[in-house]
Formats: structure tokens, C-alpha cells, sequence
């Protein structure tokens, strides 16, 4: 295919997804324009600027800016005018003291689009939606669009963060909700070379596009929460989860990726995406299909509060007074994404037990301080160790994977460490003097 015939390409919404679609589309050939209504998030992109933390991305939005085929706007009219196809990418957080999500950016980003598309054109959601969604807002977009030729297609994305250009680059997949060929044929064009590289499509209709991402997010989360629940066991009985995993994980069927026991899963996906399907299939008439994500949850929120109880047993029964040093805040490493951190959610609690507690992390310090401004930090990992009674490695960086448990050993006041991600040696910290404590492994 010659680079004439590529579909331009619009991506309205740049936080972490658009942002980095609208990159590496650039970057496979096509002509992008990203637009978002967030004046200055629009003015960092253009000054080559990426405005939250993603291993790669920063080289790549330069590299991409210098070549004249990424642009970006704040204006629905001008990205109108110069693209065929138009990626919708932006939130759908948990709405306010509900487990639905919130679709409030999705409707205007699509109203906001739609008066200006008087020609035919493709307009694509990446957004993780409730099902149905998709069949609604093509009802939106029809009454909205001057031009009878605008079709809506559902596209959702998987990539992880810390890993998102490679995953955008490659993906595992690519899923295509369409109504009509011709809005399959502007996506294949689209994606034209991650499928000449290999990368299998699955054709579906809307709401089985919906469902691939919230499904596919909630069985992780499951699989989680299931090593999660096995980590209790092991607490009663004396065995080891980490073993456990690695001879579970043998087993191709089940397969050993996302067996890591320990402070379990946050971030603004998987927390949400199974509260609002549960909030969905409850709305559905299917609240039972789902029942068992509410223990999925459970389970995941019950190991923030072990941390806390394991701490507690360390400090002898009293926070009170005690200088507490956590390692981590982003809800994982290579991140500095700090939504439902499980990280910040225990340094916060045991600061309301009377705790003073010191974080350090290694990208997330500026969101951390801004969401809990009462918490000390520090600028290194030693610094927040100082004159500690207790140390928390609750993000698993590879900079507290790799540390020197003798060289920590010596600024601390009691040499005493849980291990909340199951990360380190047991052996080696015991050897060096701590008194180590993990979830799930004795
Ligand atoms: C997740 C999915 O993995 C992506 O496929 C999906 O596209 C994305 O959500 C999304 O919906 O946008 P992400 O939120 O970046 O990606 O993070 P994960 O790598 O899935 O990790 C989620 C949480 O689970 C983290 O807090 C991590 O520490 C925890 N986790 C992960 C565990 O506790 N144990 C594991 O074995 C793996």
C-alpha cells in the first residue's frame, strides 16, 4: 500500500492512550493530528513533551514531531477538516460515588466531533464502554453529522502502561466491532502494517468488541485475586505462594504471567472496569453472571488492609510514634500513574494510625505529593529508609528489587521489612539481619 493510500488519521482525547496511538501511528507512516480540549496538555505535545511518565514514548513523539506528519489541535473544526478516520480516546473513569463509569467525555468528544463531518467519514471508540454503548452513540452521531456517510466502528485497545509502545506497535490482537464492510476495509487500512506484520484480527459486532476489553481486563484481575487467595492459604498452612506460582505457572493452560501474590492489582483500569461491568450486568439482568468479581474485588482490597495488619505485628501493636519508610507509590513500576495506587492507599492508612511515613518513588513523587500532601517524602530510597522502624516495598521498581539489604541496614532504626510484591530473597535480607515478612510466604 502506498502511503497516498492511508486513511489520515485523527485521535481526539490525548491522556496515556491517545497520546501514545497517536505517536505510533505516526510512526507506522500515517498522517495524525491528536486533539484534546486540555489547552496545555496540547502545548506539551507540541514542544515534544510527553505529560506523564512512559518508558520511550518521549523519543518517539520527537522523532515523529520533526517529520511534519504529527500535529495537534484543540480545535474539533480543524481536526475535522483533515482526517478520514477519527479515534476517539478519551476516559471513562468511575462516575462519582457509583460503580458505573462515566461517559459524560465520550458524548462530547462525539458531539463536539460530529457537526463538523459533512463527508464520509469513519469514527472509531478505543474507550473501555459499558455494552450498548457503542449502538448509542451511533444513533448520536447520526443525528449529529451533516453527512449521511459517517459510520461508527469499535476498536478497543490492551496496551499496558509501562509497556505502551510496544504494545500499540504490536499488539497481541487487533478486535474490530463494525456494521458494514466498508468500515472494516478503512480499519484494515488503518492498521495495514501491524497485520502485514502478523497480528490477527477478530471481526465482531459492537457489543462483542465492548465485551473483549472489560471480559479480558476482568479475567486478570481474576487471576490475580485467585494467587491472592491462594496467599492466604498459604499464610495458614506455612506454604510458599511464590512456589506455588512458579509450579502452577508450568502448566500452559494456566500459564505463569499474572501469578505474582502480594499487594495486588490497582491503576485506572482493572479496579474500575470490574466495578462498572458489575454495574452494567446489573443493569443487563445478569448480576449473577458477575457476582464473583465482587469477591475478585474483595480479595484485592483485603491485601491492602494484611500490609497494614503485618506492619502493625512488626511495630508491636502500635503505630503510634513510628517511622515508617515506603518504598513505591505508583500503583506499578516503570509508571508514574498514581490512580488507586495500592501503594499510597497503605502509606496513607498507617499515617491515619499514627505512623510518620516517608515515601520515596522513583517517577511518581510530583502525583503522590499532589493527591497526599500529608505524607512525608524523600528523595531517595536510603533518605526515606533514615532512622525507619519499619520499611514497605510496595511497588516493585527494579531499583528496591536490586538493594543492598546491609546498606539499608545501616541508616535504618530497626531493621525490620515486609515485603509487599514478594520481590526479594527472603534468604538474603534474613541473612543480612531483617526481620522479613511477606504475603503469603513464611
Ligand atoms: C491493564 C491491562 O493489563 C491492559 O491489557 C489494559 O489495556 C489496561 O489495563 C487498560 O484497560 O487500559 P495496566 O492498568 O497498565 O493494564 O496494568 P497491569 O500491568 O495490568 O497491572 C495492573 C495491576 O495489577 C498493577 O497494580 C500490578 O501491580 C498488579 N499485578 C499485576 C499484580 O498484582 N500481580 C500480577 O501478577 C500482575
Amino acid at each position: 500500500m502506498t502511503i497516498s493510500s492511508r486513511p489520515r488519521l485523527s485521535i481526539i482525547g490525548t491522556g496515556y492512550l491517545g497520546a501514545t496511538h497517536a505517536v505510533c501511528m505516526t510512526e507506522l507512516g500515517y498522517d495524525v493530528i491528536g486533539m484534546d480540549v486540555d489547552v496545555e496538555k496540547i502545548a506539551r505535545l507540541r514542544a515534544g513533551e510527553v505529560p506523564f511518565f512512559e518508558p520511550g514514548l518521549g523519543e518517539l513523539l520527537r522523532k515523529n514531531l520533526e517529520t511534519g506528519r504529527l500535529r495537534f489541535s484543540t480545535s474539533f473544526e480543524e481536526v475535522a477538516g483533515c482526517a478520514d478516520v477519527h479515534f476517539i480516546c478519551v476516559g471513562t473513569p468511575q462516575k462519582k460515588g457509583e460503580y458505573a463509569a462515566d461517559l459524560s467525555y465520550l458524548d462530547s468528544a462525539i458531539a463536539g466531533l460530529a457537526t463538523h463531518l459533512n463527508y464520509r467519514a469513519l469514527v472509531v471508540g478505543k474507550s473501555t464502554v459499558p455494552a450498548g454503548t457503542a449502538a448509542r452513540l451511533a444513533d448520536l452521531l447520526a443525528a449529529l453529522a451533516p453527512s449521511p456517510d459517517v459510520e461508527l466502528a469499535w476498536n478497543p485497545e490492551f496496551l499496558r502502561e509501562g509497556f505502551a509502545v510496544e504494545d500499540t506497535l504490536r499488539p497481541d490482537r487487533l478486535v474490530f466491532g463494525v456494521r458494514s464492510a466498508w468500515s472494516e476495509q478503512q480499519l484494515r487500512a488503518v492498521f495495514a502494517p501491524v497485520i502485514e506484520a502478523g497480528t490477527p484480527v477478530v471481526v465482531t459486532d459492537f457489543a462483542t468488541a465492548e465485551l473483549v476489553k472489560v471480559a479480558a481486563n476482568s479475567f486478570l484481575a481474576t487471576k490475580i485475586s485467585f494467587i491472592n487467595a491462594m496467599a492466604e492459604v498459604c499464610e495458614v498452612t506455612h506454604a510458599d505462594v511464590t512456589q506455588l506460582a512458579e509450579a502452577l505457572g508450568y502448566d500452559d493452560r494456566i500459564g505463569r504471567r499474572f501469578l505474582n501474590a502480594g499487594l495486588g492489582f490497582g491503576g485506572g483500569c482493572l479496579p474500575k472496569d470490574i466495578r462498572a461491568f458489575m454495574a452494567r450486568a446489573g443493569e443487563l439482568g445478569v448480576d449473577q453472571a458477575l457476582t464473583f468479581l465482587k469477591d475478585v474485588d474483595e480479595i484485592n482490597m483485603r491485601r491492602r488492609t494484611r500490609v497494614v495488619d503485618l506492619g502493625f505485628e512488626l511495630v508491636n501493636d502500635s503505630y503510634i510514634g513510628t517511622k515508617v519508610c515506603v518504598l513505591g507509590a505508583a500503583f506499578k513500576p516503570n509508571s508514574d500513574d498514581i490512580r488507586d495506587s495500592p501503594a499510597l492507599d497503605v502509606a496513607a492508612s498507617m499515617q491515619r494510625h499514627g505512623a510518620v511515613v516517608v515515601v520515596y518513588d522513583p517517577a511518581a513523587m510530583d502525583n503522590a505529593r499532589q493527591a497526599h500532601p500529608e505524607l512525608c517524602y524523600a528523595d531517595s530510597a536510603l533518605a526515606a529508609a533514615q532512622g525507619a522502624n519499619l520499611v514497605l516495598l510496595l511497588t516493585e521498581w527494579s531499583e528496591f528489587r536490586q538493594m543492598d539489604p546491609q546498606v539499608l541496614a545501616r541508616v535504618v532504626a530497626h531493621p525490620r521489612i515486609v515485603d509487599g510484591r514478594n520481590c526479594l530473597d527472603p534468604a538474603v535480607w534474613r541473612a543480612a539481619g531483617w526481620t522479613y515478612r511477606a504475603l503469603g510466604r513464611p
